[in-house]
């Protein structure tokens, strides 16, 4: 690791208290389990409640864009939380009109962090998503100039759901600068594990084409909130955003295939392998000392067998 980007102070590790928001959610729900049991003390927020319970050792509901709401979930009785993990947000298109998309993703963000730096909490996280670069969501199709897609690769964003992650970017950004609260915004691609990860990948196997502008790239559950404890635990500072991916792709077909069918502008770098993923995660590799495990391939769900 570089031990210039860390600092041993931001270092979150056992007793110390994180607020979760969208706790209640699909990542949420597993970031709260995988937190306690790191030994962390959760506060596990969401606007709507969490029927199965969160396990966390405070649950409120609320709504990230009510600042009483924020500030009372950044708060305690022992002081302000040490850490917050961000994942309140409307999490695709189409669950409300555009413009709410965009102004609801937005104001959380704004509120939660920026509050945050007020408080004096030590580091936060945030997710963010692959969505960011633009394609996943453009309603047409868009090719990334080269696979695998890294960070340095600049958005083509032209729907409100990757303008509201590109702008909570830029809040991270601005948290930092303004208040030295270490940001770190997770690009996640699709997230999902059990049922929801299943039809997935059914989907994709039925057909590859339907998920080219996701670009086949995805991520167990269990990774995402490991990788949210990579974080914590990295004690990084300053402000960034890191690609976080399954190494391998969601397809059967191999990744040089499916670019050359759906995606035959895009330069294959070399270093991709056979069913390796088209998000590039070897900066949250090097920084985090994280890497994400959880595969598909070869599960009784998804053995030739089972076809
Ligand atoms: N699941 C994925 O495939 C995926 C992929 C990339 C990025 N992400 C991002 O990860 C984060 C979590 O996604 P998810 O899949 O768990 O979504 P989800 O919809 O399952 O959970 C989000 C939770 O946030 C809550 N919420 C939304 N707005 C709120 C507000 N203003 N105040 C309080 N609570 C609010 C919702 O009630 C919900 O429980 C989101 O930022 C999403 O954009 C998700």
């Amino acid at each position: 690791m570089n031990t210039g980007e860390h600092d041993p102070s931001r270092v979150i590790g056992p007793g110390d208290t994180v607020l979760v928001t969208g706790a209640a959610g699909t990542i949420g729900r597993t970031t709260v389990r995988v937190l306690r049991e790191a030994g962390l003390r959760v506060v596990a927020a969401d606007r709507r409640p969490d029927e199965e319970g969160s396990g966390a050792e405070r649950t409120l509901v609320g709504d990230f864009r009510d600042p009483g709401f924020v500030a009372a979930a950044l708060g305690g009785p022992d002081g302000p939380v040490d850490a917050v993990v961000h994942l309140a947000a409307i999490p695709a298109p189409g669950v409300v009109p555009e413009d709410q998309t965009l102004i609801q993703n937005v104001h959380g963000a704004y509120l939660v962090l920026d509050e945050a730096g007020r408080a004096g909490v030590r580091t936060a996280v945030a997710a963010s998503s692959m969505s960011a670069y633009g394609y996943a969501w453009a309603g047409r199709d868009l090719s990334p100039p080269y696979v695998p897609v890294d960070e340095g690769q600049a958005t083509v964003a032209i729907d409100s759901y990757a303008l509201s992650k590109v702008m909570s970017e830029q809040v991270g950004a601005f948290v930092t600068r303004r208040w030295g609260l270490p940001c770190t915004l997770l690009r996640f691609p699709f997230v999902g594990e059990g049922p929801r990860l299943d039809a997935h990948l059914e989907r994709v196997r039925h057909d590859p084409g339907s998920n080219r502008r996701e670009l086949w790239a995805w991520l167990h559950t269990l990774d995402a909130a490991g990788s949210i404890l990579a974080v914590l635990r990295s004690g990084l500072t300053g402000h960034r955003e890191l690609n976080v991916a399954a190494p391998d792709s969601s397809s059967d077909i191999p990744t040089a295939q499916l670019f050359a069918q759906y995606h035959p502008t895009t330069e294959l770098r070399p270093g991709i392998e056979e069913f390796g993923s088209s998000l590039d995660s070897s900066r949250a590799t090097t920084l985090l000392g994280f890497t994400p495990h959880h595969g598909w391939r070869g599960t009784p769900e998804h053995s030739p067998a089972g076809t």
